[in-house]
């Protein structure tokens, strides 16, 4: 297993980072520990949950499959999410961090988290204030390293300047979706994250399951699919004709390279330098084997070019679809401009 730097950070964490979020939904308690314990035992030290994930539940399994084997793993979690009703139940108020952290850590059965996360943005909240809150629990040894998810780049510039400027502790690394349908952190975060030494986890690296070949153009939504099980997510944002008809494209590379299209898929966002870790969502140790195979080879030039045509850099398919970050186009960073 390959390790890199958090970023900046002397933190070293595996390419593949396990993560958790359909741990206690789709997949079972049982077989979410095996997952767990197969990858470590495979080398992977890179864990990813967050508090919202099944109203905790996610957390509480991964606190079991932990036990014994807490030091071999770098656990990154997040908050924002709602976890109670009322006014202060959610969101990135110092009231809530403090909360929440407690929670979190009850539930992972650990005295500490290794990367503690501001999941998505809180307008409500000054960036000041949950900056200094994840900041004082580095200070009080609850938390080692801090991060942001879903954060446009100027917020995340704007928290390492916070920072700076108040001798408070600084977000290493940022957790952001990318994968061959959807390009747009190339345009400003991976710019961004490059220039300030940011670590960046991808997440959603086959778009929630597009790029694994298995929804394709003009055929039925198969059974046994996080689409077919009628997840929000997937549906409301990546069912575009657009990315199956670039995973049809993949399909017919893969049989060439002898390699199946969500490896290839795999292959191609850790093919960018920018990329620390890939955040995998396998649901059987199958797909979690397969996931694995992304790892000591890597995709030509030619495929990258080929990738480039099928989506340009920066860009993502459907032309209706709304990019929720709401880029502007400028200087783009993209696997075949990094290698
Ligand atoms: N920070 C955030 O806001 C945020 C948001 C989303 C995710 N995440 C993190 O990123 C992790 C991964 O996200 P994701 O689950 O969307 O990742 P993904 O890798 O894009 O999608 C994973 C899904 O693709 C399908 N799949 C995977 N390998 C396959 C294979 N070999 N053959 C066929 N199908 C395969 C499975 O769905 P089927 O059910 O269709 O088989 C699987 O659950 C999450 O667990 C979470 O830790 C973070």
């Amino acid at each position: 297993m390959d390790f890199t730097n958090l970023g900046k950070a002397g933190l070293k964490v595996s390419k593949l980072c396990l993560g958790t979020m359909i741990f206690g939904s789709t997949v079972n308690e049982t077989e979410s520990i095996s997952i767990i314990h197969r990858a470590i035992d495979d080398g992977i030290n890179f864990i990813d949950t967050a508090n919202g994930y099944n109203n905790g539940l996610t957390e509480r399994i991964v606190g079991k499959a932990l036990e014994g084997r807490r030091n071999q793993v770098v656990l990154a979690t997040k908050v924002n999410a709602a976890m109670s009703p009322g006014p202060n139940g959610g969101g990135l108020s110092r009231y809530h961090i403090f909360n929440e952290v407690e929670n979190s850590l009850k539930r992972l059965q650990t005295d500490h988290i290794d990367l503690y996360m501001l999941h998505r943005p809180d307008p409500s909240t000054p960036l000041e204030e949950s900056i200094r809150a994840l900041s004082d629990l580095v200070t009080q040894g609850k938390v080692r390293y801090i991060g942001m998810s879903n954060h446009p780049a100027w917020q995340v510039c704007s928290a390492i300047w916070i920072s700076e400027l108040k001798n408070l502790a600084t977000v290493v690394c940022v957790q952001d979706m990318y994968n061959i349908v959807n390009r747009d952190i190339e345009v400003d975060l991976l710019p961004f994250c490059q220039s300030y030494g940011i670590g960046v986890m991808a997440y959603s690296p086959l778009a929630r399951g597009i790029m694994t070949g298995k929804y394709l153009p003009n055929q039925p939504i198969p059974e046994d699919s996080r689409a077919a099980r009628g997840d929000q997510r997937i549906l409301e944002s990546e069912m575009r004709e657009d990315s199956f008809n670039v995973a049809k494209e993949i399909l017919e590379i893969s049989s060439t390279l002898g390699r199946s299209v969500s490896q290839i898929a795999l292959n191609w966002v850790l093919r960018n330098s920018l990329i620390t870790s890939a955040v995998i969502g396998p649901r059987t140790i199958q797909q979690y084997e397969d996931n694995l195979e992304s790892l000591d080879w890597e995709l030509d030039l030619n495929v990258l070019d080929k990738i480039d045509s099928l989506v340009p850099p920066g860009e993502h398919t459907g032309s209706g679809y709304n990019d929720p970050l709401n880029t502007v186009k400028g200087r783009v960073i993209s696997p075949s401009s990094t290698t």
